[in-house]
């Protein structure tokens, strides 16, 4: 009798676990490290949520498994995030195409104030091909999405997609071409066609591809230093690590006007105000990323990009980012 109650009461403790499992969302761990010039890197207990749209993935935000996840092109393991286009289901293969923001352990979205500060991660773009967008960006988004919905909401960028809100594109990027590009916004106001630095753009012909100076056939370090004076943001500059080499590139130190986006000082504003941390992989019919990799922009050709091209031609379509580090200028790549 004694030991039949406590059976009972144990599979009510199951059922009642089980329930509380499948109400709360479970988001892949993702840590990443804050550092300072002086207390070096401290772990964060981050992980990643999927945006509330993202197509192929069951159930509404707030109780997603980890198999949605994997359904939706999405992986970690350990301080690695795998974002995979396509998604093979049964003999398909579907667009999962996912976008996800870096969460804090409170459920909400790290806000990071990068004014005067830098951001370092690690990248694998050499199963990127033309046509296709790994990007790692900031969005002004507020930190628990919209109205205290559940994480995953509230996305909004320069484009005004949900709503208008500043964006920096701190990579956009394939095997083939990158760009990184600040979008201030006014209001709704935004700078659109944003103010970028693409090295391809600038006449470098060989500095981003396989076996070029900044070689994308192999993972490399990508640092990008929000430089401030007098409390606003008077440049964007990018380095890169490669093989314990490190590589100067551009920067960027006007954007537009002022007086109708906001302009740099715009831009160095949000940055300062804090920015959600978004990662996603995707493609378009109507442009083929020609902006980013194409004629002026980057050596690929015309129709190459195209989505049915990609997922004929490409299948494994995948970007990796990992060890995201961000802090003071000079913290995050300190061995
Ligand atoms: C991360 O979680 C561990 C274990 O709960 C805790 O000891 C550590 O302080 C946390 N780190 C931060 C930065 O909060």
């Amino acid at each position: 009798m004694h030991s039949t109650l406590t059976s009972i009461g144990l599979v009510a403790w199951l059922l009642a676990c089980q329930a509380a499992a499948q109400s709360s969302e479970q988001h892949p761990l993702l840590p990443t490290w804050k550092c300072t010039t002086s207390g070096g890197c401290v772990q964060q207990n981050t992980s990643i949520v999927l945006d509330k749209d993202a197509k192929y993935a069951q159930g509404a935000p707030g109780s997603r498994t980890s198999a949605d996840y994997a359904r939706m092109g999405v992986a970690t393991s350990g301080n690695a995030l795998t974002l995979t286009h396509y998604v093979r289901s049964g003999n398909q293969l579907n667009p999962a195409s996912p976008r996800v923001y870096l969460l804090g352990p409170d459920g909400k979205y790290v806000m990071m104030k990068l004014l005067g500060q830098e951001i370092s991660v690690d990248v694998d773009y050499s199963d990127v091909p033309c046509g296709e967008n790994g990007a790692f960006y900031l969005s002004e988004m507020k930190p628990d999405g919209q109205n205290n919905a559940a994480a995953g909401t509230g996305y909004c960028d320069a484009q005004c997609q949900g709503y208008c809100c500043n964006e920096m594109d701190i990579l956009e990027a394939n095997a083939r071409a990158t760009a990184m590009t600040g979008h201030p916004c006014n209001g709704n106001n935004c700078d659109k066609g944003g103010c970028g630095y693409n090295p391809y753009a600038s006449g470098q012909r060989n500095f981003w591809g396989q076996g070029m100076t900044v070689d994308t056939s192999k993972p490399f370090t990508v640092v990008t230093q929000f430089q401030a004076n007098g409390g606003k943001l008077s440049s964007i500059t990018r380095k890169y690590i490669q093989n314990g080499r490190q590589i100067n590139s551009g920067s960027i130190n006007t954007c537009g006007s002022e007086a109708s986006t906001g302009g740099l000082t715009g831009m160095g504003a949000a940055l300062g105000r804090g920015m959600v941390l978004a990662i996603s992989i995707w493609n378009d019919a109507a442009q083929q990323m020609a902006w980013l990799d194409s004629g002026n922009n980057g050596p690929c050709r015309s129709g190459e990009g195209s989505p049915s091209n990609i997922q004929n031609q490409h299948p494994g379509t995948h970007v990796v980012y990992s060890n995201i580090k961000w802090g003071d200028i000079g913290s995050t790549t300190k061995a």
